[in-house]
């Protein structure tokens, strides 16, 4: 019998929603956590939360064409004899080869070297169309340690130290048979086809005097010659930019949760670590309370797309940053024009994140021969050339439109922010306020 009375139109649940629901039955179905490619996909504070309050009378602008603004960094000031002069703050993140295809590293090298900034290796070792093209090149040193070399450490122009990522800080790399080749398992020194998890931690450490003796090590068999950095996730960033300056790091690279990956649990990108707006003040709280802010250089990433991005981090006391997925899409990644080969993998353009099954038909993220060489890797050094240059021509109009005749001279002064939380995070006002909620001495 029906009732008298008007049904309730059906309702979802905001709890059990239909994105979640779909999560509980792919598990039930499969029995296997998700894995994938890429970054954060939920909504976070983010420096779109944060705005310029450039000048008008209080202040005095630049002239935007005739009046110089710097872009240029040093990085490795500290201790290294050949610090790194780049031209523009922005430098390409480490990115394995093995996740990326070798004419993918080539276009990188491409790309960064014609723009003035260096690229970094990855877990899975130097490769020749990398070093070949990048004029400088930072070489990773990781918990794995596949494709560590000595010979390679001398060949690079500097050398990060790897303890964490902003994706999955406390996590190790996963690369799976898939994109295992011959020539990715010669390098990495394992069998093909099988999959990889690599360390999540170094091997030969157990705290922060371990990491202070092996900086030691390398900086012999480097001859005290190039930079090292120390790369970490956002953890606990105070403390442990504290640590890594304490180890006798000469560079700090500091990765946000939204930072990319090749490929870790789901699970892991969504709910472990910090978001780079709250990272950054962290970090350079600690390098301010060791006196050694713009001594030792601070690198972050994480989510970085445009020069208003670049200008933000700088604002709060970055040196420079690194991109990741940026970089991937300037090189053809996602690309709309695809569309009809991401339908037959059963996803669409911008939301292509299955980069360690390695069938991208961008030949990005791909071992496959027949994928890899569809990708010209002059066109995307090119594109990332240009993608690169405008991010610097962006950073440089706000900073103009700030007064400023330098990246660095940004602050976070110049800065408010349009929420509670970006505000308590970034540690600048809320616009219209001199108001930064969480600040009563520390964090
Ligand atoms: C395809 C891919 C491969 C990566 N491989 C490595 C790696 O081998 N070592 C590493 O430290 N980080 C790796 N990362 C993380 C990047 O170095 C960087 O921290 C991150 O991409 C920055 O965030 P963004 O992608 O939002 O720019 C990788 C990221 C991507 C997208």
């Amino acid at each position: 019998m029906t009732s008298e009375f008007p049904h309730t139109p059906p309702r979802k649940s905001y709890t059990f929603s239909d994105a979640v629901n779909a999560d509980i039955r792919r598990a039930a179905a499969t029995g296997i956590y998700d894995i994938r490619g890429g970054g954060t996909k939920r909504f976070l504070p983010h420096f779109d939360d944060l705005l310029f309050l450039g000048a008008s009378i209080s202040r005095y602008p630049l002239e935007g064409y005739r009046e110089k603004c710097a872009t240029d960094v040093w990085l490795g000031t500290r201790f290294a004899k050949k610090p790194i002069h780049l031209d523009i703050p922005v430098t390409i993140a480490g990115m394995s080869f093995g996740a990326l295809s070798g004419p993918a590293k080539e276009a990188l090298g491409r790309g960064a070297s014609e723009a003035g900034t260096s690229t970094t290796t990855g877990d899975g070792g130097m490769t020749e169309e990398e070093r070949g093209h990048s004029k400088t090149l930072v070489y990773q040193y990781l918990p794995s340690r596949y494709g560590m070399n000595p010979d390679d450490l001398r060949r690079a122009d500097a050398i990060e130290v790897v303890v964490g990522q902003g994706a999955k800080p406390g996590g190790g790399g996963m690369l799976l048979g898939q994109k295992i080749s011959d020539r990715v398992a010669m390098m990495r020194n394992l069998p093909k086809g099988i999959d990889q998890r690599s360390a999540c931690r170094h091997p030969d450490w157990t705290g922060p005097d371990d990491l202070e003796i092996k900086i030691l090590e390398i900086r012999e068999i480097t001859d005290w010659e190039k930079p090292i950095y120390v790369k970490v996730g956002g953890a606990r960033p105070y403390y442990d930019t504290a640590l890594a300056v304490k180890a006798g790091a000469d560079v700090v690279v500091l990765d946000g949760m939204q930072g990319g990956t090749a490929a870790t649990q789901d699970v892991f990108i969504e709910h472990v670590g910090q978001p780079i707006l709250a990272c950054i003040p962290q970090a350079v709280k600690a390098l301010q309370d060791l006196g050694m802010h713009r001594k030792v250089q601070l690198i972050v990433s994480g989510g970085i797309r445009s020069g208003a991005d670049v200008a933000k981090a700088m604002a709060l006391g970055a040196d420079a940053v690194a991109i990741g997925t940026a970089a991937l899409i300037a090189l053809g990644d996602n690309d709309p024009e695809l569309e009809a080969e991401y339908q037959k993998l059963g996803t669409t353009a911008g939301a292509y994140d299955d980069w360690h099954e390695g069938k991208d038909p961008a030949g990005i993220t791909t071992q496959d021969p027949e994928l890899y060489n569809r990708f010209d890797p002059v066109k995307g050094g090119r594109r990332l050339r240009n993608y690169l240059k405008v991010m610097t021509l962006e950073a440089q109009t706000i900073a103009r439109a700030c007064g400023k005749n330098h990246l660095h001279n940004l602050e976070p002064e110049d800065l408010c922010a349009l929420t509670i939380e970006a505000a308590a995070m970034a540690g600048v006002p809320i616009a219209g306020t001199n108001w930064i909620p969480g600040r009563n001495g520390g964090f």
